[in-house]
Parts: C-alpha cells; sequence; structure tokens
C-alpha cells in the first residue's frame, strides 16, 4: 500500500544539516505538508523510468504525464511568486525504433498549458562525454548521431521569476578577446541587430548561452567513497553537482529555500548547504539516502570549484560541422532507412564491417562474395535505450 493509500503520513525526516532536511519519503507527502508559497526554487531529475518499460508509441508518454500531474499541481502551489521550477529531463528513444518520445515536450507543454507555468527558458545541457548510444541506431546501422544533451526546462510561476545571469558569467572567448583589444565598429547587422559600441564594452567575463557543457564523469569524489566503504550502491543517475549549482546560483540568494522532491543521491542538497541556501530533499529510496549521508559527513563531494579560466581542459571544444565535409567519399544512404541491419563476420579480413555497405549495388556484391554477409531484419526489438 503506499503512502497515499493510507492517508497523510508524517513524512519520514532522514537526516538533518544545519541548513537542509532529508525526507525519506514519497515526494507528495511533503509536499502536502508544505506551505503554499514557500519555495524559491525546485530543481530537480524527476524519474523517467515510465517511458522505458513500455512497447510503443505515445502511450508510455501519456501515462507519464499522468504519473507526474499530482506533482505538477504541488509544485505549482509551493512555489513562491517569485520562484522557478527547474527540471532536468533526460529525452528517451521509443523502444525498438530509431526514434525519439515525445514524452518530455509533453511534459514541458502541460506544465504550461494545464498548471500555468510559464517558459521562462529553455536550456540543453551537454554531456561531452556521453558514449555513442544506443549503439544499434548510433555505431552499428549509423542512421542516428550520439544523444548527448538533456534538456532542461526552467519553468516560473510568473513571467518574472527572480534571475540574474551576472551569478553564471563565462570567460570571454578568444574571439571577443580579440575584439575588445582591437576594438569594435558600431553598425548595422545584415539580420538588422543594431550593434552599437556597448558590445565592446569589456565587463570581465562573457553572458552564457543556454547551452551548457558539464561532463557526467564523477569517479573519485567523496561521495563514491563513502559509499565503496560502506559497501552502499551508488545512484545510477546522480546529475553532476554543477547542473543544480547553476540554478542555484542564478535563481537564488542565500538562505533562499531549495527544494529537490526526487533527490536520488542528494546532490542538490550538498550545494545548496555549501552555497548557503536552505533546502529539502526527498527520496523513496533509503539506500541511496544511506548513500546521500556521505555528502553531510564533513568532506563534500561538491566542494567549491577550483577550476581555472586559463586551464583549457576546462573548455569543451565543437568543432564546426563542415571540416570534413570536403573531399569526402559519399556513399549512398542506405533506401530502407536502416530497416535491414546489416552484420559482416570479418572470419576472412574480407567482409565489409557492419555499416559499411550501404549502397545497394555495393550491397550486392558483398552478398555475392561474401556467404558470410547477413542481413538481420530489424522487426527484432534491439535493445536501444542510452542508460
Ligand atoms: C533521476 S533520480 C535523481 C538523482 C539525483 N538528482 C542525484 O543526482 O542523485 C530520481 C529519483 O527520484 C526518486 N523518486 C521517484 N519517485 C519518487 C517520489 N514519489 N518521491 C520521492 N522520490 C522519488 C527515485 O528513487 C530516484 O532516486
Amino acid at each position: 500500500m503506499s503512502a497515499n493509500e493510507v492517508g497523510s503520513p508524517e513524512p519520514r525526516l532522514f537526516h538533518e544539516t544545519e541548513r537542509g532536511r532529508i525526507y525519506l519519503a514519497d515526494a507528495l507527502d511533503v509536499l502536502r505538508v508544505t506551505a503554499a508559497d514557500s519555495i524559491d526554487l525546485i530543481v530537480t531529475s524527476p524519474p523517467f523510468g515510465l517511458v522505458r518499460k513500455k512497447e510503443y508509441g505515445n502511450v508510455e508518454a501519456d501515462q507519464y504525464l499522468h504519473w507526474f500531474k499530482p506533482f505538477a499541481a504541488s509544485f505549482h502551489r509551493v512555489l513562491k511568486e517569485s520562484g522557478s521550477l527547474v527540471i532536468d529531463i533526460g529525452g528517451a528513444w521509443n523502444p525498438g525504433l530509431p526514434t525519439r518520445s515525445l514524452y518530455h515536450f509533453k511534459l514541458l507543454i502541460m506544465l504550461c498549458e494545464e498548471f500555468g507555468f510559464h517558459l521562462a527558458q529553455d536550456f540543453y545541457w551537454w554531456n561531452p562525454s556521453r558514449l555513442p548510444t544506443p549503439a544499434e541506431w548510433v555505431t552499428v546501422r549509423r542512421i542516428r548521431v550520439k544523444d548527448a544533451i538533456n534538456t532542461v526546462w526552467w519553468l516560473s510561476k510568473t513571467p518574472w521569476p527572480k534571475a540574474s545571469n551576472r551569478r553564471v558569467l563565462q570567460p570571454y572567448s578568444p574571439s571577443m578577446k580579440e575584439l575588445l583589444n582591437k576594438g569594435y565598429k558600431a553598425k548595422k547587422r545584415p539580420s538588422g541587430h543594431d550593434i552599437s559600441d556597448k558590445f565592446a564594452i569589456d565587463n570581465g567575463a562573457a553572458i552564457p548561452p543556454n547551452l551548457i557543457a558539464i561532463p557526467n564523469t564523477e569517479s573519485n569524489s567523496a561521495y563514491l567513497r563513502y559509499c565503496q566503504e560502506n559497501g552502499i550502491k551508488p545512484h545510477p543517475a546522480r546529475y553532476p553537482a554543477a547542473l543544480p549549482e547553476y540554478f542555484i546560483r542564478m535563481l537564488t540568494d542565500e538562505n533562499d529555500l531549495v527544494f529537490d522532491p526526487f533527490g536520488g543521491s542528494c546532490v542538490t542538497g550538498e550545494v545548496a548547504e555549501r552555497l548557503r541556501r536552505t533546502w529539502i530533499c526527498c527520496e523513496m529510496n533509503e539506500e541511496y539516502l544511506r548513500g546521500a549521508l556521505g555528502r553531510f559527513g564533513g568532506t563534500s563531494s561538491a566542494a567549491p570549484d577550483s577550476r581555472r579560466a586559463d586551464d583549457e581542459t576546462n573548455y569543451y571544444k565543437m568543432p564546426h560541422p563542415g571540416i570534413l565535409w570536403n573531399g569526402s567519399v559519399t556513399r549512398a544512404l542506405p533506401p530502407d532507412g536502416g530497416r535491414q541491419r546489416i552484420v559482416s563476420m570479418p572470419a576472412d579480413g574480407a567482409s565489409p564491417a557492419a555499416g559499411q555497405a550501404d549502397k545497394p549495388a555495393e550491397l550486392a556484391a558483398m552478398k555475392a562474395d561474401s556467404p558470410q554477409l547477413k542481413l538481420l531484419d530489424s522487426s527484432k526489438t534491439y535493445d536501444a535505450d542510452p542508460d
């Protein structure tokens, strides 16, 4: 029986820090006893497992929306008028198909159209260390590219949540530095934008775009060491501390109240504590919270950032997509959209590797040549989920 079915049990306080409280509870029970208009920021990464268990189409997306509705209503009730709701939500592949679920877009539309939230801004968290998955579509059939971003919906109760981009500035790019050094001639751009000489003022740092690059590669943190020492399985879907930190900095002041309903290993709580915000985390799984205690025992995994602006390893470069376009041999596209999976057994060294034979003529020749070349039917369901 769930907590909801037995009425409204008092949420169990699992741990308390100087500024925060962790509840081992269904977030709905904590929300129920939370005062209206009391929270400055809800920043969270909700579970999105529901999407993966289902078979085809949009049914699973609709079930996700149904599951989310009571949270949406409660979030709206407990947020202050000046407050923000930030939801980190990864996309998902439809099982067995090289197509994407629409559930995270539907969630956004539902939150705005049914629950009255405003989309303050859409952000995209790029994880440069993401593996090229799902392998079937990306590395075997080569019909999709690597999925390396999560959407982060920044929603608000009014169009005017408190916020300042001055809190999340980043270093100027080399070209901007050059422009500042050489000076800038004010003129109208072909786009019609009037670039005044104000653009040449050195403000010390640049306003960031809504693309945030953070690799999710924590491997030697105090949290992980604590889990290992205590035989606790680390939370399998943690977000990097820099992600909630970005929004806590931009959207709250010291002593404001930050809430993470789907707390997991309490990354949000750890960051909020360090940034001197008050905070509440909820999590239903006790083992995750036993691991989270490792974040509050004195040694912090999300210690203040010691990264330096002049260290090249703190920058993630993206090549212009055209760099390899000139002179490269272009194969014909698979006319069936990759429906047929080509698999080679490279025993004789002569067979093509999977995905190489994508021109019909080449393919026919290879089939004649190589008894080892097999065509597999794509009606088979492959495990295409990235993580
Ligand atoms: C994606 S994880 C969050 C991970 C977290 N951001 C971190 O970095 O450790 C989502 C979490 O929500 C928890 N959860 C799911 N439903 C919940 C509910 N109704 N109340 C509280 N926690 C819930 C799951 O157990 C899971 O740990």
